[in-house]
């Protein structure tokens, strides 16, 4: 977690960075800290809370000069404050770093470096990088970080500033993301693209193992054996940077999910033939005995990712006949999961960062498993280390709770189950056909089912001071429970639990009680009669019952208090649907309750810690 920026150029560097670490904000935002290097006096300040507290704090004239670095954290070892804020610095003074990740060894390295003399200010992991800096540091900035770089272990991405260098900053990375923006006598360094965007689309993508070092007329970079790094690539942008801005929505969680339909329409374009009669994924160069050989799919993800993971097991099971196992990553790692040569592993983030995801991915590798990667960010960790790559193009997610990145998985998880029961032949041709004239039809249908929005406000305020709440459903619906379990749960902080509905008589009914709102998902066609049974046994408690059905279902009327219609697709299907609503419904909520929806309490957008 925590956000990374850091500038060497002609411009200010106080509004460089604090304009870099606002668009990071995302990524952490228990405090913020910014040190600069103005007229050879090294100087730091930060502060708890958001960035907005940091800027306060700055008063004029302070933090000026030209070369600096910044840091908007997410706690993780020691508690948000202002002394836990990054920069932090050695004894002397003469360094500052900003890092994300996580130095394990920290403990054993504080104890050294105590022994040595040295005084800590911090709980933090990080502030000992900078105390080893100081013990290592014999004049060559560059070699002391390649030193420090051998004695870490752990995930970081690490940018230093140093007293005795005024016109450079070294950039080093190991799990964790870094990037090095290109500009035209001036660089920066950041942990994302969209900080740096509005100065430059021209970036250098950090690989594990790589040292960058930046100067306002250069940028070069070196493996941590200090060798050059030949033929490096230089990434061009090409997304526009008021696409990760909140044009005009009060919240980016609000402007995401009205994005759905575009973020849909993209993730399809160029993947179905214009006869509808197959799909085409030009970034899979599978060979046949590939595909025939493929006898087991374990999917791997976390939180939304996952719930996106189980839709895509019901799917691909049915169209492909192939066992797929749907594992959280974090559980993944330590399992020892029965895999066989022909096991597919596909890892599915939005963020391409997540750690416990991106490890899972290197075990399987490690393991020799193929491994796609099904992620938003081009360029991610996750999207360069995998075999293969399908992006979900849902543009950049700003917003904590994960909306539009869901859809696009799902989109992307149909497109594959398709590609895969019609090269297996498990697929009838007519059968594909009429599957991808209806995910044609969804950018449609996301559409017609945002004017369910003023119904769904309505509900979200009644029931903005609910303590509990239920979602259930059967097969692919108890999927979408979860998941809308889950968006309420994160933002709203109302306690939500989702069940098969078929489950609830065996434990859970008895917290059923009078007027306890329950959210009934009834899509499946197959299971329709067997979710109204279940239905009748909330109403029978006197739950208050909102049910979520296709339009022209006038049975449900009749079950339930409040019907919530959402446009008629395909079942296998109704997820990238009826989720929308139970979105808005979470998004309403937390409204009602005045909490900051973009940034709810705890969370951050990208996990990069275990
Ligand atoms: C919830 C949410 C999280 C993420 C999870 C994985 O709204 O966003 O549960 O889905 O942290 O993140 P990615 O997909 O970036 O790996």
């Amino acid at each position: 977690m925590c956000g990374i920026v850091g500038y060497v150029g002609p411009r200010a560097v106080r509004s460089v960075i604090v304009d870099g670490l606002r668009k990071l904000e995302y990524r952490g935002y228990d405090s913020a800290g910014i040190a600069t290097l103005d007229s050879g006096v090294l100087r730091t300040v930060k502060s708890v809370g958001r960035l907005s507290n940091l800027e306060e704090k700055l008063a004029d004239g302070e933090a000026g000069g030209h070369i600096g670095i910044g840091h908007t954290r997410w706690a993780t070892h020691g508690r948000p404050s202002d002394e836990n804020a990054h920069p932090h610095q050695d004894c002397s003074g003469r360094f500052a770093i900003v890092h994300n990740g996580i130095i394990e060894n920290y403990l054993s390295l504080r104890e050294e470096l105590l022994a040595r003399g040295h005084q800590f200010k911090s709980e933090t992991d990080t502030e000992v990088v900078a105390h080893l800096i100081e013990e290592l540091y014999k004049g060559d900035l560059f070699q002391t970080m390649l030193d420090v770089a051998k004695r870490l272990r752990g995930a970081y991405a690490l940018v230093v500033l140093a007293k005795d260098h005024p016109d450079t900053l070294v950039a080093v990375r190991r799990s964790s993301p870094i990037i090095v923006g290109l500009g035209d006598g001036e660089n920066f360094v950041a942990s994302d693209i969209p900080a740096i965007l509005s100065y430059t689309r021209d970036v250098y993508v950090l690989e594990d193992g790589e040292l960058a070092v930046v100067r306002a007329d250069g940028v070069s970079i070196h493996t941590f054996d200090g060798e050059p790094v030949a033929g490096k690539k230089v990434l061009h942008v090409t997304w526009d940077a008021v696409a990760a801005e909140r044009g005009g929505y009060p919240h980016f969680m609000l402007k995401e999910i009205y994005e759905q339909p575009r973020a849909i329409r993209d993730t399809l374009t160029g993947r179905i033939a214009d006869d509808l009669s197959r799909v085409t994924l030009p970034e899979l160069s599978w060979s046949d005995d590939f595909v025939q050989s493929m006898d087991r799919v374990h999917i791997v993800a976390c939180g939304t990712s996952w719930h996106a993971g189980l839709v895509g097991k019901a799917v691909m099971e049915k169209l492909t006949r192939i066992p797929v196992d749907v594992e959280i990553a974090s559980e993944y790692r330590y399992r020892d999961p029965i895999e066989t040569a022909g096991t597919l592993v596909i890892v599915i983030s939005q963020s391409g960062e997540t750690l416990d995801t991106l490890a899972a991915l290197r075990d399987a590798k490690a393991r020799g498993r193929h491994v796609l990667a099904i992620t938003n960010v081009v360029g991610s960790s996750v999207a360069r280390e995998a075999d293969d790559v399908i992006i979900t193009w849902a543009g950049p997610e700003i917003a904590v709770a994960s909306t539009k990145a869901y859809t696009t998985q799902l989109v992307v998880l149909y497109l594959l189950a398709v590609y895969l029961g019609q090269r297996r032949g498990t697929l009838e041709d007519g059968t594909a056909k009429q599957i991808l004239a209806a995910l044609a039809e969804l950018p449609m249908a996301a559409e017609q089912v945002l004017d369910t929005a003023p119904q769904v406000e309505r509900f979200a305020r009644e029931w903005a001071d609910a303590r509990d709440t239920f979602f259930i459903g059967r097969g692919i619906d108890y999927a979408m429970a979860l998941e809308g379990a889950l968006k309420l749960k994160e933002i709203s902080y109302i306690h939500a639990e989702a069940y098969a509905a078929g489950e609830l008589k065996h434990g859970t009914l008895a917290l059923i009680t009078e007027g306890v709102p329950v959210i009934a998902l009834a899509t499946q066609t197959d299971l329709y009669e067997k979710t109204l049974s279940n239905i009748k046994e909330v109403k029978a408690r006197d739950a208050f019952v909102l049910g979520v059905t296709f339009a022209g279902d006038e049975e449900m009327r009749h079950s339930v208090d409040e019907v919530l219609y959402v446009p008629r697709t395909l079942p296998v299907l109704a997820p990238v649907i009826t989720v929308i609503p139970l979105q808005l419904l979470a998004y309403y909520a937390a409204v009602a309750r005045g909490n900051d929806v973009d940034k709810p309490r705890n969370l951050a957008k990208s996990v990069t810690v275990e």
